[in-house]
């Protein structure tokens, strides 16, 4: 086997077609703005590669904890994370070029846009931006190709990682049960001792936990109330050793969140920069229409909410003796 045969470099190497050398325009900095591009569109590869085998495990009808499943999906996780980061990071290579120079052949690639990324709209779907949530529902797909609208169809028909860590916590075995009769359970000893916590002007908050906890219409939200009970459990007891890998992947999708929204913002930055209030080469408003995008598609947003709803670590309710053995590594 040849290094260039095992990466087919002759297919990578050979697939950067400048428009402005085709016209006979030179633009030095085309080639960077391919390659980036490029760039970009390997690691959404990899990226989906990832999310495509933690959503295996997950969609498990029970995902085994006494197995290393728990474990490569947080490891993948973070595997995701450590590409995201490096993705915001390579805008600083793409901002080396000048608004200059970007126009010396920006027109010869209209309408193309990164819009039409459907790697990226497609990740968004695996992760769990529904339809419903998205900015601009007319607009999101109408760039696309008809088996590139396809493609994002199907993720988001199929159930997204959002959805699987629904059904995940839902099941969670050793989470405290909630029943509107037991007035002296885990969760109203809870609830009071929130209630304690707040200041006056947060009173209010008291009905958004009963609405996140107890109440609220799954219809409307991705998280149930017995899952955001399992949730905020593990948030809460985190230190024993049954629940670290679980917050793990709670902590894990949030920071995918953060970096997918720095990215989002980066590169909002940096069309504005790059081409101030006109509009993008795919049509939109520009930098209108991606910070618009940016503040509605955090996709975990509910889990992220979830810490409105911590109390410290001190007012904790102690757990009971039997259920901090069975948190512990010998569940005896
Ligand atoms: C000079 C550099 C860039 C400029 C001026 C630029 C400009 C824009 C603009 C104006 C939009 C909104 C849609 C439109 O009207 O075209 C957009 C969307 C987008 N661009 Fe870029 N872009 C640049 C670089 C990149 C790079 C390197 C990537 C990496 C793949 C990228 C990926 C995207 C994606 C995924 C969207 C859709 C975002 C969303 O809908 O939330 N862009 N870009």
């Amino acid at each position: 086997m040849h290094y260039q045969d095992y990466l087919q470099l002759d297919k990578i190497l050979n697939a950067q077609s400048p428009e402005s050398e085709k016209q006979n325009l030179p633009a030095h900095d085309e080639m960077l703005f391919i390659i980036i591009h490029q760039a970009y569109e390997l690691w959404f590869k990899q990226l989906h590669h990832e999310i495509d085998s933690v959503l295996l495990i997950m969609k498990k009808p029970a995902v085994n904890d006494n197995s290393p499943e728990l474990q490569t999906v947080v490891h993948r996780v973070s595997r995701m994370i450590t590409i995201l980061r490096v993705l915001v990071h390579q805008l600083d290579i793409l901002e080396t070029m000048t608004p200059m120079d970007f126009l010396d052949f920006r027109n010869m690639l209209r309408p193309a846009s990164g819009f039409q990324s459907w790697q990226f709209k497609e990740l968004e779907a695996k992760l769990g931006l529904k339809f419903r949530d998205r900015y601009g529902q007319e607009y999101y797909i109408s760039k696309l190709r008809p088996q590139q609208v396809e493609i994002i169809k199907r993720a988001e028909a199929e159930r997204s990682l959002l959805e699987l860590l629904n059904d995940w916590l839902e099941r969670m075995p050793l989470a405290p049960s909630f029943k509107k009769e037991e007035k002296e359970s885990f969760w109203y000893d809870y609830r009071r001792r929130y209630q304690n916590s707040l200041a006056d002007v947060e009173k209010e908050n008291l009905a958004a936990f009963d609405e996140t906890f107890f109440e609220r219409d799954n219809q409307k939200h991705s998280l149930s109330p017995t899952a955001s009970r399992a949730a905020l459990f593990i948030m809460l007891y985190r230190g024993y050793p049954l629940l670290q890998l679980p917050f793990q992947l709670l902590n894990g999708l949030l920071e995918i969140d953060e970096q997918l929204s720095s990215w989002r913002y980066r590169h909002m930055n940096m069309v504005h920069r790059m081409i101030g209030t006109r509009i993008g080469t795919g049509g939109s408003s520009g930098k209108d229409y991606l910070k618009a995008a940016a503040d509605k598609h955090y996709i975990f947003k509910e889990i992220a909410q979830l810490n409105s709803f911590l109390i410290e670590r001190r007012a904790l309710p102690s757990l009971p003796s039997s259920l901090e053995k069975k948190l512990g590594f010998v569940a005896s």
